[in-house]
């Protein structure tokens, strides 16, 4: 069977993020634990679908939920990739229409990036942070994902995201989560929210 999902490449070099994140951190991070969610996905698609042509039953309860983690895994972390880019000093505060929406929707800039800081470091457990919009209201919303896939809502387009499982970050600060939330806004690469901003 052909396989679904692939490993994107990044698109900046595994040093290119120092010191916010080190080549080995992003190194490990990108080819083994993105790149697992990559292959459980395709595994289990490939099970799922032996399974029908076999006429097996197979646990379709623990197929969904195993498909639903891996699968936002997997479009998570792409995501994450391009929210990222080599610092280029200075403020990094969004530009454009995206810095005018924010403007508008959170009064202030700084006021979005505490809230966006909160939900990041507050994050219990394995999650994520992101900034999504909804397609309906166009309105900006603060996501707290779980996991990864918990605390989505269906059909927001995702923004920015920020991942904050420790295998994001626990190499280069250890526990400290905040350090790595706080250094995290001097690499965003604020033009893949602009161009999806305007889906
Ligand atoms: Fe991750």
């Amino acid at each position: 069977m052909s396989k679904i999902y692939e490993l994107p490449a990044l698109p900046y070099g595994y040093d290119s993020l120092k010191p916010f994140l080190s080549l080995e951190q992003l190194s490990l991070h990108h080819q083994k634990h993105h790149a697992a969610y990559v292959n459980n996905a395709n595994a289990l698609i490939e099970r799922i679908e032996t399974a029908r042509q076999a006429g097996s039953a197979f646990d379709v309860k623990a197929a969904a939920k195993e498909l639903s983690f891996n699968v936002s895994g997997h479009k998570l972390h792409s995501i994450f990739w391009n929210s990222l880019a080599p610092a280029r000093g200075g403020a990094n505060e969004p530009q454009g229409k995206i810095g005018e929406e924010i403007a508008r929707q959170f009064a202030v800039f700084d006021e979005f990036k505490k809230e966006f800081t909160a939900a990041a470091v507050s994050c219990e457990g394995s999650g994520w942070a992101v900034l999504s919009k909804c397609p309906e209201t166009g309105k900006l919303h603060i996501l707290q994902i779980e996991k990864h896939n918990v605390n989505l809502v269906a059909n927001f387009n995702i923004l920015l995201a920020l991942d904050v499982w420790e295998h994001a970050y626990y190499l280069d600060y250890k526990n400290d989560r905040a350090k790595y939330v706080q250094n995290f806004w001097s690499f965003v690469d604020w033009s893949r929210a602009e161009l999806t901003l305007a889906q």
